[in-house]
């Protein structure tokens, strides 16, 4: 056998290139190189130019204070983020820009303007004073994508209270832990929200989370559903009779750059989650400069982030980045398969959406459905891509670009985390030759590498760590209530100057980044070390197959013998001969090291709430090891249903 690879093997070759349109490019914002340029020449420099596009009460004294691994940004200024998302467009004569175009689940539609988000935010920031919110103050906000949900967290802002918004999806339990560890003093929530034509009773969850929560001294319920629940005088409030007393105008806090600006917790694989804390003027520079940059924004684009607010991706580019650029935006409460599978083309098509930005679960589900759905829609108003959360199978992005973006607009794959703030690494839209599957390039002023264990640069070709190793505006300070954590966790393999960040990369012979998915789930298999996004890749490549995970169990003669999980699309079934045939598939695209042993059809499979792949579950049923923790997935029920197939021997060469 032969020794044990340090480093990550890179397998799959994509050789499809796609040169940016020509129409686009001649229109796009970033037309040459000057960005990186710039950037290669006076990083510090060109983060302030950046910083200059926002509204500063006062300006910095210096642009950055390194002291590894504590970094400040734009320290000496002051500035509001709610001023800069708001009133300063309304000033500019803006107010009357449509800011978001909501629509409910069940149908209902609002279009709100800047001047009515101003007016309603400074009276939900009124109410939060009424009930005590001073500066500094947490206020946990649990909400499914209403329009009270970017008003609660820019009234946050705009008083300087941090928000701590915990995903409508998650139950009383998660929300409990959340609260009690950001001692959040108010909580905002609402009755009941909307999910698949059924009410998800938020308020109920919340009364159960807060039998354990003394931190929080009045909770603050928006009217959504109109279902019942217990009131708790003293303690409870509805929104719409708070606000109703309170007048329309309040004065921003001039916050410090360096003050938090937000809280928001994410779960790794192992321990409980890390309060990721951002501040206000790197944060809003960030995710201003690439929001503009990477998705090309121009006076008129409709804007839409189908991610949930909840989750990172919303709170950058839904709230605080499209916001700071007076984007016109859209947000959709529910299910995009509600009431059909066209849902999403529908309102792309209502709304004459020109961006979507969108995550690699997402798309898969679109192909397993099948094209009929955005076939039945006109959408020519899209013209440009986005998708985040995972590495994307080059057959997802083609069918991103051949089905939704008919061959016209390019896809822009933004690799970047929770504790990124900001997306580092991405194509620019109007100059990137873009490749299936990849990343491509760190942004202008984002400094990545790929690292073997000993903290060597990999040569092209091959794959290791992907560390960051310069800091950048929106990068996470710290770890809410745990510095060790922080500095155990990001910068602990490669000393305080090196950001680790946790996910396995490659770059090829023309510097192209490709992300392999995070290190945890990598493989070894007769002493290399494979990565599950290839092989997965690999049987997305085949044309019957949707989704793929690829986990591995011990084998006496290999090692780790992989085991497949696929979905297929809807018109085909999981035969003997179809498996057959993807084994074979994966051996001749990446060779027969990687060909699965074993290949279990599912018809879904188990994934967090944010959309992710769980592996680390599959790998428990692969193993037949008792199943872990399962409280944050999506769909629980399916790891059941795989668990009693693989019992029963299903699919096993
Ligand atoms: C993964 C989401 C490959 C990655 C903004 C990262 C990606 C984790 C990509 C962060 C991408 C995100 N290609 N992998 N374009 N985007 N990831 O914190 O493993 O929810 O570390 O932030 O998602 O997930 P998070």
């Amino acid at each position: 056998m032969a020794e044990v690879e340090q480093n990550i093997a890179a397998l799959l070759s994509e050789e499809r290139v796609f040169e940016p349109p020509a129409d686009f490019a001649a229109g796009a914002i970033v037309r040459d190189r000057s960005p990186y340029e710039r950037a290669e020449a006076d990083l510090e420099g060109f983060w302030a130019e950046q910083a200059e596009r926002l509204t500063w009460f006062r300006k910095w004294d210096a642009v950055m204070d390194w002291d590894p691994p504590w970094v400040k940004w734009f320290e000496g200024g002051t500035l509001n983020a709610s001023y800069n998302c708001l009133d300063r467009h309304v000033e500019a004569g803006g107010g009357d820009k449509i800011a978001y175009y909501w629509e409910g689940e069940p149908g209902e539609r609002r279009a709100i303007t800047y001047g009515e988000l101003l007016d309603e935010v400074c009276r939900c920031a009124n109410a939060l004073k009424s009930l005590g919110v001073e500066r500094g103050d947490r206020v946990a906000i649990y909400l499914g994508m209403i329009p009270e949900l970017p008003i609660a967290m820019l009234a946050c802002a705009r008083i300087g209270a941090p928000h701590s918004v915990v995903f409508g999806g998650f139950s009383a339990e998660s929300l409990r832990d959340r609260i009690i560890d950001a001692e959040a003093k108010v909580l905002v929530t609402q009755d009941g929200g909307y999910r698949r034509g059924s009410e998800v009773p938020l308020k109920a969850n919340a009364d159960e989370a807060l039998k354990e929560c003394p931190s929080i001294e009045h909770v603050v319920t928006v009217r959504r559903s109109g279902g019942e629940h217990p009131f708790t005088p003293g303690r409870d409030h509805w929104y719409h009779e708070l606000i109703a007393e309170q007048p329309p105008e309040c004065e921003p806090q001039e916050m410090d750059a360096e003050d938090i600006l937000y809280l928001l917790y994410t779960s790794g694989t192992t321990g409980s989650p890390k309060g990721i804390v951002h501040t206000t003027g790197g944060y809003l520079t960030g995710v201003a400069a690439t929001h503009r940059m990477i998705f090309d924004i121009h006076d008129d684009d409709i804007f839409w982030c189908s991610a949930d607010i909840g989750w990172v991706t919303g709170h950058s580019y839904i709230v605080y980045g499209p916001l700071a650029n007076h984007t016109t935006g859209v947000i959709y409460e529910g299910a995009p398969d509600w009431p059909d599978r066209d849902r999403l083309w529908e309102i792309v098509e209502r709304y004459k959406v020109t961006i979507l930005y969108t995550a690699p679960t997402a798309i898969r589900a679109f192909m397993r459905w099948g094209t009929e759905y955005p076939e039945k829609h006109e959408l020519s108003s899209l013209r440009l891509l986005g998708t985040v959360g995972e590495p994307i199978n080059p057959e997802a992005w083609i069918w991103y670009w051949k089905f939704i973006g008919r061959k016209r607009c390019p896809v822009v794959d933004t690799w970047w985390q929770t504790e990124t703030g900001m997306i580092l690494i991405t194509p620019l839209p109007g100059i990137t030759r873009l490749k299936p599957g990849s990343a491509t390039f760190p942004f202008p002023g984002v400094h990545a590498e790929v690292l073997d264990d000993q903290g060597n640069p990999v040569p092209p070709g091959g794959g290791g760590y992907l560390v960051l190793t310069h800091p950048w505006p929106a990068m996470l300070r710290t770890i809410w209530g745990d510095p060790d954590r922080y500095v155990t966790t990001y910068f602990g393999k490669y000393g305080p100057n090196i950001y680790l960040a946790g996910d396995g990369a490659k770059r090829d012979e023309d510097g192209y980044f490709w992300l392999l998915g995070r290190i945890d789930d990598v493989m070894n298999v007769a002493g290399h070390r494979l990565s599950t996004y290839e092989i997965e890749s690999a049987l997305v490549d085949n044309s019957k197959v949707a989704e793929a995970a690829v986990v591995s169990r011990p084998d006496e003669l290999v090692g780790e013998a992989i085991v497949a999980f696929v979905t297929l699309k809807s018109s085909y079934e999981g035969t003997d001969g179809v498996a057959a045939e993807l084994r074979e598939h994966v051996a001749n695209k990446i060779g027969k090291i990687a060909r699965p042993h074993g290949i279990i059809f599912t018809t879904d499979l188990p994934k967090t709430r944010s959309g992710k792949i769980m592996r680390r579950l599959l790998r428990d049923v692969a193993r037949g090891r008792p199943l872990g923790d399962v409280t944050t997935l999506a769909n629980a029920e399916i790891v059941e249903q795989i668990h009693e197939m693989v019992d029963s021997g299903t699919g096993e060469e």
